[in-house]
């Protein structure tokens, strides 16, 4: 047998495997699990998508696309930014992805050299961390609290920006948190960028997941950001679109046409099926998004009042698809409770450490999943409790 481990790259050896699969691979092992843990809409694409893929394929449409995606769906994703959130883009400002995930490789490859550091706010989603260590970056982690409702502080910013600082991610609305930030905090945050050269990744993915009074803002919109601020998105969330693959980012037009040109090289262009369902659901579904999100609105507050009556302290999450209640009044950590409550009564929640070790006393609750779904795994949290 051939030792490979002396021929890996260091940067993807050293790649530690994601906390959240581990996890799942202890689950999968197991029967009767309930998982709360996947963060994916358990609604099927809206019809009118669906459709337009069909009917795409049925017309041979099966060919590559443009690289930076369909003129047309680039030219849709503009007006829908503006007709949603007031983002002023045009297509060549806009390149179509495999995912909001290969946007946020590309952005990160285009600004990252070896040594650059990358300011992270954490908890977070895994990716940041992983795709900056694999190009040589150095991710800074900036811890967020629950008592700032895992808001980024412009203290910690502030503190944490070097002369090697070349990106921010800003992951709001956030998983694992369902945090977000308003108007008056994204100005804070811009209050200490200003005059500094570093550039903004603002993953937006869960911008249409909002819910209360609380209206998505996106960080390009804040005075003089526009110029600093790659913005990523995509139809996973929005559209319960995330086996299609699609996604997109948008920013000043030689950032992207930078990032295209890595796109042209590693993927040529995201699936010709996948880009016609997109502009249908741009198009037509803009209904579709709101009976979603009012759905969701309503299992979340069910399960932030179950956690809290059940002893689990949670903050009221108002963005995303879920809860990330403190479960450190048991006195375990993440990775203990999470395994005594599959194993005791077969209930599958993420450790809050696969986020960033800030995460730990924590667990990721994801609530998508459908009421009788979620009141199983509840009561069976509850008995776990009650259990200890
Ligand atoms: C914060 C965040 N960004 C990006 C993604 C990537 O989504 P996709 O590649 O399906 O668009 C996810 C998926 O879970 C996410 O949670």
């Amino acid at each position: 047998m051939k030792d490979y481990s002396l021929l890996f790259a260091d940067s993807v050896r050293n790649l530690k495997p994601s906390g959240i699969r581990r996890f799942f691979s202890i689950a999968e092992e197991m029967e009767d699990v309930i998982s709360l843990g996947v963060g994916e809409p358990d609604y099927m694409t809206p019809l009118p998508a669906r459709q337009a893929g069909i009917a795409s394929l049925e017309a041979g449409q099966t060919k590559y696309t443009a690289n930076a995606g369909i003129a047309e769906l680039r030219a849709e994703v503009c007006n829908y930014l503006d007709r949603r959130f007031g983002m002023r883009y045009t297509a060549d400002q806009c390149v179509i992805t495999v995912g909001g995930s290969e946007a946020i490789d590309l952005c990160i490859r285009t600004f990252v050299n070896p040594g650059d550091e990358v300011l992270i706010p954490e908890p977070s989603f895994v990716a940041y961390d992983a795709i900056t260590r694999l190009v040589g970056g150095v991710p800074v982690s900036l811890v967020t609290k629950e008592e700032d409702e895992f808001r980024l502080s412009p203290q910690a910013l502030k503190a944490a920006i070097t002369p090697k600082t070349k990106l921010l991610v800003f992951p709001y609305p956030s998983n694992p948190t369902g945090g977000v930030m308003r108007k008056e905090h994204l100005e804070e945050i811009a209050d200490v960028l200003r005059g500094t050269d570093i550039m903004v990744l603002s993953d937006e993915i869960y911008a249409e997941l909002t819910y209360g009074d609380t209206h998505h803002v996106s960080f390009s919109t804040i005075e003089g950001m526009y110029d600093r601020t790659v913005v990523v998105n995509g139809f996973s969330k929005a559209y319960a679109m995330t086996g299609w693959r699609l996604g997109y980012a948008v920013g000043p037009e030689e950032v992207i046409a930078l990032m295209n040109r890595i796109h042209q090289y590693v993927l040529m262009c995201a699936s010709t099926t996948a880009q016609r369902a997109a502009l249908v659901a741009l198009q037509e579904c803009d209904e579709d998004i709101e009976i979603m999100r009012a759905d969701y609105d309503s299992r979340r507050r069910m399960v932030v009042d179950r956690l809290n009556a059940m002893g689990l302290h949670c903050f009221d999450p108002q963005g995303a698809f879920y809860v990330f209640p403190s479960i450190q009044s048991t006195g375990m950590n993440s990775q203990e409770f999470c395994e005594r409550l599959v194993q005791e009564k077969r209930v599958a929640v993420v450790p809050g450490d696969a986020f960033g070790d800030c995460g730990d006393g924590f667990v990721r609750i994801c609530y998508c999943y459908s009421v009788e779904h979620l009141t199983e795994a509840l009561n069976r949290m509850e008995e776990f409790l009650k259990s200890l």
